[in-house]
Parts: structure tokens; C-alpha cells; sequence
């Protein structure tokens, strides 16, 4: 199978090996064809973002305005701080000169003449690699001034990276962007969406690595080639990153669609000492989780995992076998939302603390039946209530852990007590205005 985004190439990471296998081509095939053209072939070949909402990347491009006299700028996410989601350091490591390339296209598709890397601060590692890779880019032309020489034209562009501070956050779009402006990493109301008013006001697109990274082989095979490969609406290959009772965890690259059990058995090398799986989350730790009993014939593309009531996420697929403790899961997942919650919100600040507190009384032995009706209820009242996705991802595990396994929760509260629980609190949709609104 042929791998896009890593290819099987040694020493690709060295940006000689990179030119000899094609580097720049696609860049320089782009840049005899028009900026519209190229978002067209990118809209053409399906391309979804492999950031976490599949959104498609040509059209996403096709928002930003043709005439402003505003500077237009890229932002990369590399901020991957999902439970459960470590590929793209895979790219910055093993394919970083194809992420440049991508970026060059990108920025000229879009007419943006700055782009930012924005890379999680934790990755000091592949912070390191990347800036070599970047200043490598500049000393050989194909970045800055010099590549109007190399490629024959009179476009450049310049490409930065921007560390994150370690917060998770920040790999939300606009809080990206905040944070790229020297700001607290606060996710802003939307709209205006980033095509519209992004960094400094001026108008951002917004792509994830191995979007961006997919996008040289498109041009320089051609959309048709791209549309082809994996599930129709979904196509391409996908970094899949596999963890937890697994033999051999790590990231594989394969076409979109492939079966869920496919990739945990035939990849991933099966369940350690061959027992049944109770539970896999199948796109970072935000997604719904699926049963055990549940995972035959499912593929993993985003209508494939729609249809099954989860999501792709990041393609970050997260194993539990049966001696798994789901509270002890849940609990640990729900800790991590609500520390990171930036506290902009009502129903996701207030929420996220509700539910954590309530998951620990289970765990000490005091919980009871409605306890579990109380943390659906909770994250049903912080779905869709909050100004940006992190109050969602924080109410899907609870919820979707819950319901698919009510059986295993029951297991530890006390069946003899019960208490009322209210259906709906009341909307919060009204708290979901910025602090500094608020604070009028
Ligand atoms: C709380 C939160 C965290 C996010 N973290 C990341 C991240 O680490 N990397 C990423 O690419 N997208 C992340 N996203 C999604 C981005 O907001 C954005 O949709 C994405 O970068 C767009 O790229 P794509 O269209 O190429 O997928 C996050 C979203 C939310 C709500
Ligand atoms: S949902 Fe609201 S409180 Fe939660 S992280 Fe997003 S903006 Fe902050």
C-alpha cells in the first residue's frame, strides 16, 4: 500500500534525499497554475482535514476574500494535545521537507505570505527538528526571498514556528491564534470566522499538519489519483495512532476506511494475551467510545464512524481490553477536560469540575444510580452550550460512556438509594459570552 504522508524513503528527513525523490516539484508545478486552480484540484480530491472535524481543506481555502488589502496569513496546527493523538510528530520527524512544501503551496493557493507552525511546547524534540528542517529550507532557496529565484517567480512566503506554553486549549483555531498575538489562549465567539477576522484581524486559514502535508502529492499526482484512494467521501490515507492494550502500538498509515478490526488485529498485532476488548475510543479521547461487542465491519472514515455514533477525530485509536476499569477511564479523561477548560463558559468551566466531582464520589463508593443519570444530564446541559468544542469534548465520553455502558457503571453505585434527578436545568446557552463581556 502506498503511504502519502510517510513514505517508506530513508533519510527522507535530509532534505538531498527529499529533492532526489521529487522535493519541490509539486511547488514548482504549482506555481505555473493559478491560486484558484489549485484550491479547485485541492476541493476536487476530497482532501478532509485531519485535524479533528474532516472539514474539507479546498473549501476551507476557498473562503478566504480574493481582494483585501490585509496581509492574509496560514497557521499549521501542530499543537496535538488530544488524549490519545501523536502523529504529527511523526511528520515533523521523518517527512518535515514535504510539511514545507505543503506549506509553500498552501500559502500560495490561499495568498498568504506568512504562515505559522504552531507546535505544542512539549515537543521540544521535534520543535528542534522542524527548525532545522526550516532553516535548512531558507540556506537551499525554498523558503523567504530566495525561492522567488529557485521556483522562477514572484511569489515567497516565510514560515515560523510558534511554541505552545503547554496548554491544550491552544490547538483550538482561534485560540491558536490568540495565543500566536501574545494573548491568553481564549477560544473567541465564532462567527467571525477566521476567513473572515483571524490573526491580527487580517484573514487565516487554519490547517492541521497532515493536511497540509498531504497537499505536494495532490499536485503533483493529481486530484483524480488522490479521490481514489480509501472511502469515497472520505479519501486518502490517515495516520492512524494506536494505543493501549495492543502489541504494537504506534502510527500507521493507511487508506481511510480501513476495518477498525483490521487495523487492532492485523496491524496493531492483536489484544496482549488474547483477551476480548471491552472498549475502543476511536479518534482521541474526546470521540464516543464503542463497545467491545460493537466493532465488526466497522471502517474507520468520518461517515463510516458517523454512522456507528462516534467520530474520526484525529484518528487516534485508544484499546481497553475487559479488565478495564471504565470509571477509573472516564475519570481520568474527565480530570484532563477539566483542567484544561479555559473557564470562558458557564456549562463547560462549572460542568467539567460537576462531573469530575461526581465521578470521584462513584469511585469513593458513594455514589448512587442517579449519579449516572446526574453526569448525562450534566453533559447533555454543556453540549452545544459553549463557545467553542472543548465543552463538547468534554461531555461525549461521560455521555456516550455512560449510556453504551450503563451495565459497567452500575457495577460500582449503591442501587439502594435514589434521588430525583432534573431533566434540564435550564439553557446556559446565554453564559457562553467571553469573560471580558461578562465583566461589562
Ligand atoms: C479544544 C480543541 C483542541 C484542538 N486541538 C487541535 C490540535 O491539537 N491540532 C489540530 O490540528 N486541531 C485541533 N483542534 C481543531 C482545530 O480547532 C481546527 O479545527 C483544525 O486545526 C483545523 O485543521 P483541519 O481542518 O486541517 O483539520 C482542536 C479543537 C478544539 C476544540
Ligand atoms: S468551552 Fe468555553 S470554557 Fe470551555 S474551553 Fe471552550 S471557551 Fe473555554
Amino acid at each position: 500500500m502506498e503511504k502519502i504522508v510517510l513514505p517508506e524513503i530513508e533519510n527522507l528527513n535530509q532534505i538531498d534525499v527529499y529533492i532526489a525523490h521529487d522535493g519541490f516539484q509539486s511547488a514548482k508545478k504549482a506555481f505555473a497554475q493559478t491560486p484558484d486552480a489549485l484550491i479547485d484540484q485541492v476541493k476536487k480530491s476530497g482532501l478532509r482535514g485531519r485535524g479533528g472535524a474532516a472539514f474539507s481543506a479546498g473549501l476551507k481555502w476557498s473562503f478566504m476574500p480574493k481582494s483585501t488589502d490585509k496581509p492574509k496569513y496560514l497557521c499549521i496546527n501542530g499543537d496535538e494535545s488530544e488524549p490519545g493523538s501523536f502523529k504529527d510528530r511523526q511528520i515533523f520527524e521523518y517527512n518535515p521537507f514535504q510539511l514545507i512544501e505543503g506549506v509553500i503551496i498552501t500559502c500560495y493557493a490561499i495568498g498568504a505570505k506568512v504562515a505559522y507552525l504552531y507546535v505544542r511546547g512539549e515537543y521540544h524534540k521535534w520543535i528542534k527538528l522542524m527548525q532545522n528542517a526550516i532553516d535548512t529550507a531558507y540556506e537551499k532557496g525554498f523558503l523567504g526571498e530566495k525561492m522567488k529565484e529557485t521556483f522562477g517567480t514572484q511569489f515567497s512566503c516565510d514560515l515560523f514556528i510558534h511554541k505552545g506554553a503547554g496548554a491544550y486549549i491552544c490547538g483550538e483555531e482561534s485560540s491558536l491564534m490568540n495565543s500566536i498575538e501574545g494573548y491568553r489562549g481564549y477560544p473567541r465567539v465564532k462567527p467571525p470566522f477566521p476567513a473572515q477576522k483571524g490573526l491580527w484581524g487580517c484573514p487565516t486559514t487554519i490547517n492541521n499538519v497532515e493536511t497540509i502535508t498531504n497537499v505536494p502529492p495532490i499536485i503533483s499526482k493529481g486530484w483524480e489519483w488522490f479521490s481514489k484512494i480509501g472511502a469515497p467521501k472520505h479519501p486518502g490515507t490517515i495516520l492512524f495512532g494506536i494505543s493501549g492494550h495492543v502489541n504494537k502500538p504506534g502510527v500507521y498509515e493507511l487508506p481511510s476506511g480501513v476495518l477498525l478490526t483490521d487495523l487492532i488485529y492485523n496491524y496493531a498485532g492483536g489484544v496482549p494475551g488474547n483477551k476480548k476488548i471491552k472498549c475502543v475510543i476511536p479518534g482521541g479521547s474526546s470521540m464516543p467510545p464503542l463497545r467491545g461487542d460493537q466493532l465488526e465491519g466497522v471502517k474507520m472514515d468520518a461517515e463510516s464512524l458517523k454512522e456507528v455514533g462516534s467520530a474520526i477525530g484525529t484518528g487516534g485509536v485508544m484499546v481497553m481490553d475487559e479488565d478495564t476499569n471504565l470509571l477509573k477511564v472516564l475519570l481520568r479523561i474527565t480530570k484532563f477536560y477539566h483542567h484544561e477548560s479555559c473557564g470562558q463558559c458557564t456549562p463547560c468551566r462549572e460542568g467539567t469540575s460537576w462531573m469530575e466531582k461526581t465521578l470521584h464520589r462513584i469511585l469513593d463508593g458513594h455514589g448512587t444510580s442517579n449519579d449516572l443519570d446526574l453526569l448525562v444530564n450534566v453533559a447533555n446541559n454543556i453540549e452545544g452550550n459553549t463557545i467553542c468544542a472543548l465543552g463538547d469534548a468534554a461531555a461525549w465520553p461521560v455521555k456516550f460512556m455512560i449510556t453504551r455502558f450503563r451495565d459497567e457503571f452500575e457495577k460500582y453505585v449503591n442501587p439502594n438509594i435514589s434521588l430525583p434527578v432534573p431533566n434540564k436545568v435550564h439553557s446556559m446557552r446565554q453564559t457562553a459570552v467571553p469573560l471580558e463581556d461578562i465583566s461589562k
